[in-house]
């Protein structure tokens, strides 16, 4: 069946990751900027393994230079939830390549990006400090989430090189933002270890983990997740697309979710992984012959872990028809 219509709640999306390829190419042209080899010859992402994906992701955000570009990218984004009936995403957004980490720039951006608008799809922001550019980085990062956190701005996090330096280098820049009120997940066990998740939990004390599928390499970790309900964003398209697993049979989601632990599903950077919402959808009922019961319990999970206010939850309840 298509999954299109049915209704979703994405919890792992990176705004910039989330810029079609045709975007970025048309505003690098206007601007005169020369980032023309991150494109194949059909226009979409060139890269191949995950470093050279890091650097294409940071190229394209070359592009990407003015609060209007974000509004137009946030519009865009929203559209395309829209299209696949996705009622409730939160968008990972990056000072850095907003302004640069300056307080004043990162408003305006910020309040760009607040200008797009789409009926019927709630956006929420999640501030991500990126690993690889280091703690202080991280710490400017989080002073921007921690001034700017409330209605829009519900959360912190960190994407990146997870083989950068340790999870507890960046305490500080999640103790800031942990006492602005901010809600907390970070990456980790995507290329790391379970041990990447374990130092993650207790240096960080984050309540989600970004993929950490290789927790199912440690039994006691899977426990310590079911049992205490750390939620995982798992992104079943992008660990196949990026070569954590060489395909959807072989990926562990399916285990994680059997050992009791909360799995969500989320695309990560939907045009360079040449995936959807609806398309993840689609595969895991493919492969594990997932339906509509178990789209709804991940739903159900992924709005528990949603970092919202709980007046938004109840209206997101409704339009998923679990209220
Ligand atoms: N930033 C964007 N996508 C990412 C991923 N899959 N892992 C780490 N950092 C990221
Ligand atoms: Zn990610």
């Amino acid at each position: 069946m298509s999954w299109k219509s049915f209704p979703k709640v994405e919890l792992h999306l990176h705004l910039e990751g989330a810029a079609d390829p045709a975007f970025v190419q048309g505003l690098a042209a206007e601007k005169s900027i020369d980032i023309r080899d991150i494109f194949d010859e059909n226009g979409a992402y060139k890269y191949e393994g995950f470093n050279e994906f890091l650097k294409v992701y940071e190229a394209a955000t070359l592009a990407l230079n003015r609060p209007e570009d974000f509004k137009r990218l946030t519009q865009s984004v929203l559209e395309n939830l829209a299209e696949h009936n996705v009622v409730y995403a939160e968008a990972f957004v990056s000072p850095d390549f907003c302004g640069g980490r300056d307080l004043g720039a990162w408003r305006e951006y910020l309040e760009a990006m607040q200008e797009a608008h789409v009926d019927g799809v709630t956006l929420k922001g999640i501030v991500t400090c990126i690993r690889h550019f280091g703690p202080d980085k991280a710490r400017e990062t989080a002073q921007c989430a921690a001034e700017t956190a409330g209605d829009w701005v519900v959360g912190f996090g960190m994407g990146g090189a997870e083989d950068i330096g340790t999870a507890g280098d960046f305490s500080y820049a999640f103790d800031v933002a942990r006492e602005a009120g901010l809600r907390l997940t970070s990456h980790a066990g995507e290329w790391g270890g379970a041990q990447s998740v374990w130092d993650t939990i207790n240096d960080l004390k984050v309540e989600r983990i970004g993929h950490g599928v290789h927790a199912i390499n440690d039994p006691k970790l899977v426990d310590y997740l079911a049992e205490t309900g750390i939620v995982l964003e798992v992104n079943p398209g992008s660990n196949v697309a990026l070569g954590v697993y060489p395909s959807l049979a072989e990926h562990p989601i399916a285990k994680l979710r059997e050992a009791g632990v909360k799995v969500t599903v989320s695309t990560d950077d939907p045009p360079f992984f040449h995936t959807t919402m609806t398309r993840e959808f689609e595969q895991l009922e493919q492969i594990f012959g997932w339906g509509v019961d178990d789209f709804k319990q991940l739903n159900q999970t992924a709005l528990e872990a949603a970092f919202c206010d709980s007046a938004t939850k109840k209206l997101i309840a409704k339009r998923l028809d679990m209220s």
